[in-house]
């Protein structure tokens, strides 16, 4: 296996307006990161994925931009982000920029442009469809956000596509100019000295030539997923590669909503002709309903966790590259989702789930917060949500009738996307030391127990333990090559692997549940060292008592 600096690194995602805030605003801003960058070096992350941080009217926090090549008001100045990223570069820190280009904001002048005429420039830099026949909208595709994906535009008489809110129009790749001003602004970045991209969406940018109606989904219209790995996503991606990623030593991983096994071997192919890895979203569904798609509060089968890891490990092996996560700003806190964030059992489960994936193969991301254990927030009422997601899906899916008010609001508590969003804990100051005015979104009330000061004055801290499974991968090539097997596949309760290369191996065991459970050692491991463990001191022994949540590492 060709070996590559971004499979040996470590990715940490900051979410710029809920990091850190500067200036008292309550929003986080790029001085807020820049003052943080020590924590993360110490910490030992190796490049940061950058939420976007573009100009932007905040529809969707900065995932509707209305200039690509400016920064958002709120989060400082063109000034500002060159410091950042020469701050961090002084500490041997990359930086991932989040490139948007599936959409942008209504607000940017393409679309302002755009909706004027159908003979305007850049009418064909978007979607636009008129209405069938009999008045009804374009097609059924739906928007991820809640109704149709069309939205009507008087100056014109037609409907624009919109797989997101209606304020992020689709771009439409299958023009050369939109590719071409694409390249360009990446390219500009580039040259800026940013060390790469995270792909929002990215497997959604070719269309389906006809824009067919398609399968109807929970809420009555086709799923935004029927984008997925359009006919000319490959060639696009190939073309971007050529034109753009080639001229530096990137980073690149996309976002890839409908990926399958088969096509994230194109897409993260180890010929490097498009991406070098992609986020797979099978793992992230493992919980969802049937009725209410990821709207419930259902808790996984830790065997289907186990199936879908293990037939990305095995099946990216040698051909492709993984990605491995728990968390982003999109899902809510893994140690309330897959773990156990009762006071007895929250720091125990939070280190297993991160020994279960930073052992895998693969390049692991970090999600602000997750370093600590961060947990789900009690919102309670509808008027604490920010996230536009939970509120439209709230209001449709109870007007429809199909989920109860109590049901939603139990399922934005346990699934909303602001979970991840509330304020990054710091100390047990006002507002967790986030911010010195009123912050955006409410702070988690546990900040007083759970934050980045207490944990760093503490050797056994989640924190303390992520560092050193940063540094183990850092120092042990198996962590990063190694060749993974699964055991006990039916096992409901143990998730246990082994890693391989030449003649080293390693053990990990995870307990995902309470129960004390016994699990008899492999022989080959028996005379092995403890590389790392949640428990202090597991003795090795064949038959050995595994207790609740306890997680460790053994060498052969
Ligand atoms: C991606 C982003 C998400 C955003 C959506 C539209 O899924 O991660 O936050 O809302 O794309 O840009
Ligand atoms: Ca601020």
């Amino acid at each position: 296996m060709e070996k590559r600096w971004w499979k040996e690194s470590v990715v940490y995602q900051i979410y710029p307006r809920s990091f850190c805030d500067s200036n008292g605003d309550g929003i986080g801003d790029l001085n807020g990161i820049t003052e943080k960058l020590d924590y993360l070096k110490e910490l030992g992350i190796d490049v940061i994925w950058l939420s976007p941080v573009y100009q932007s009217p905040n529809d969707d926090n900065g995932y509707d931009i209305s200039d690509y090549q400016a920064i958002m008001k709120e989060f400082g100045t063109m000034e500002d982000f060159d410091n950042m990223i020469a701050a961090a570069h002084e500490r041997g820190i990359k930086i991932l920029m989040d490139l948007v280009v599936n959409h942008t904001s209504d607000e940017h002048k393409w679309f302002i442009e755009s909706r004027k005429s159908t003979d305007n420039p850049y009418r064909d830099y978007y979607i636009w469809r008129p209405a069938k026949e009999d008045g009804s909208l374009p097609n059924n595709w739906g928007s991820c956000f809640s109704g149709p994906a069309w939205e009507y535009d008087q100056a014109t008489d037609m409907y624009y596509l919109h797989l997101f809110s209606k304020k992020q129009p689709d771009l439409n790749w299958d023009n050369p100019a939109v590719r071409q001003d694409v390249f360009d602004m990446m390219n500009w970045w580039l040259k800026k000295g940013v060390d790469g991209f995270r792909m929002d969406v990215i497997s959604l940018i070719s269309k389906e030539p006809g824009l067919p109606d398609k399968e109807p989904g929970i809420n009555g219209y086709a799923t935004f997923n029927v984008s997925a790995n359009g006919p000319h996503v490959h060639e696009y991606l190939q073309e971007m590669r050529e034109k753009v990623l080639n001229n530096a030593d990137t980073m690149t991983v996309g976002e890839c909503s409908g990926v399958t096994l088969e096509e994230a071997k194109k897409y993260a192919c180890s010929d490097e002709k498009e991406l070098n890895m992609v986020f797979q979203f099978e793992h992230m569904d493992v919980d969802a309903d049937e009725k209410t798609g990821k709207w419930c509060t259902r808790k996984m089968n830790l065997c289907d966790l186990k199936e879908i890891m293990t037939r990305w490990q095995k099946g990216l092996q040698d051909v492709a590259w993984n990605s491995l996560y728990l968390e982003n700003h999109d899902q809510p806190r893994s140690v309330s989702r897959f773990g156990n964030d009762s006071d007895k059992y929250r720091e125990l489960s939070a280190k297993m789930l991160a020994t279960c994936l930073h052992m895998m193969q693969g390049t692991p991301y970090v999600y602000q917060g997750e370093e600590l254990g961060m947990t789900n927030c009690p919102f309670d009422t509808l008027d604490n949500i920010r996230d536009l997601e939970s509120i439209n899906a709230y209001h449709e899916l109870t007007q429809q009738g199909k989920i109860s008010h109590e049901d939603m609001m139990a399922a934005i508590n346990y699934k909303g996307r602001d979970n991840a969003r509330t304020p990054m804990q710091w100390s047990d100051e006002k507002n967790a030391g986030f911010t010195t005015g009123t912050p955006w979104i409410m702070v988690n009330p546990n900040y007083t127990k759970i934050n980045a000061m207490e944990q760093l004055s503490r050797e056994d801290s989640v924190f303390r333990y992520y560092q050193k499974l940063i540094r183990l991968r850092h120092e042990n090539e198996i962590i990063v090559y190694g060749t993974y097997d699964l055991l006990l596949p039916d096992d409901p309760d143990i998730y246990a692997y082994t890693r391989s290369l030449g003649a080293d191996k390693l053990l990990v065991v995870c307990n995902f549940s309470e129960n004390t459970r016994t699990f008899s050692i492999p022989d080959q491991f028996t005379n092995g060292s403890i590389m790392i463990s949640n428990y202090k001191d597991p003795t090795i022994q064949n038959n050995m008592s595994i207790r609740p949540y306890e997680a460790f590492v053994i060498k052969k």
